[in-house]
């Protein structure tokens, strides 16, 4: 079984890889979160892996708190268990959080993976999303990583930890993590340019978490359901790029990972 949580496709992406490689079949940790479900039953002899993208040099908030809640039936010592989680660039200390939060409920965690996917953070400050040329080269990247790391979780290994760190990963998850969480974790800096707004609906449909609805204007609004993550991707899949966070992302690029024809990767307004 395949817990997996993804904003934007890229860990959605890397699950689907693994699921096809294992057989494994994969649950959504965020319909988990709006269902309230955290009852499952493992088969004798299955494997369970954990994939989520780094948010602020750690695992995303509902990815923890349904760490914190799992009850696995079937669970016994010797159940291999990993965790893969795509990143912009680094994962600091993101493994010794998991690590706590499985222990919490009596599940260990075996073997540890990362891999560099585009960036979806849109830093306050900077334009932080990756050229379309950069988001090509890391999918291309990974896409060749991939099966040089999935034998290692198709063969059960344990011990493996093929994760980069980042340089002060104290630094970053305990300090600018904890400060990240704190400010920045939050579905009230989201605003949308009814102006611009083209009523499609679609911040809606790919919001993980159904923290948006469409007012009878249809122009969104946020719930305020206490799972936003910030995981942008109603920003980033607005066809308007009417969609702002934080007075900060006017203007600035949009991605989305698909491997359809049509390339998501878009190139800034202005
Ligand atoms: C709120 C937020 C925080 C992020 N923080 C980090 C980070 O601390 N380190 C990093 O390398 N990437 C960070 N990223 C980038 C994502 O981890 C990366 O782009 C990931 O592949 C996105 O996966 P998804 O498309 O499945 O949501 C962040 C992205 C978001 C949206």
């Amino acid at each position: 079984m395949i817990f997996f949580f993804s904003g934007t496709g890229n860990t959605r992406f890397i699950a689907s890889r693994l699921a096809e490689a294992t057989g494994d079949h994969i649950v959504s940790i965020a319909q988990a979160m709006v269902d309230g479900k955290f009852d499952y039953c493992l088969e004798a002899g299955e494997r369970i892996g954990f994939c989520f993208p780094i948010h602020g040099w750690r695992p995303p908030f509902i990815v923890r708190d349904f760490v914190r809640r799992l009850s696995l039936q079937g669970y016994v010592a010797g159940t291999y268990c990993y965790a893969f989680a795509t990143c912009g660039d680094d994962v600091g200390l993101t493994y010794d959080y998991l690590t706590e939060d499985l222990q919490s409920v009596g599940i260990r965690l075996d073997s540890m993976f990362s891999v560099i996917m585009p960036e979806t953070y849109n830093f306050p400050f900077i334009d932080q999303i990756d050229t379309p040329q950069n988001a090509k080269r890391k999918i291309a990247a990974a896409s060749q990583r991939l099966p040089k790391m999935i034998p290692a979780i198709v063969n059960r290994e344990r011990g493996v930890m093929d994760i980069n760190k980042s340089r002060w990963p104290r630094i970053n998850s305990k300090l600018l993590g904890a400060f990240f969480l704190k400010h920045w974790v939050t579905d009230s800096k989201f605003t949308v340019d009814a102006g611009a707004c083209l009523r499609c609906g679609k911040c809606r449909e790919v919001c993980p978490v159904g923290n948006i609805s469409c007012s009878d204007d249809g122009v969104p609004q946020w719930q305020h359901n206490h799972l936003c993550t910030t995981c942008f991707s109603c920003y980033h899949h607005c066809p308007a790029h009417a969609i702002d966070f934080a007075g900060r992302t006017r203007g600035k690029r949009q991605y989305f990972f698909t491997l359809g024809p049509s390339s998501s990767i878009t190139a800034r307004k202005n």
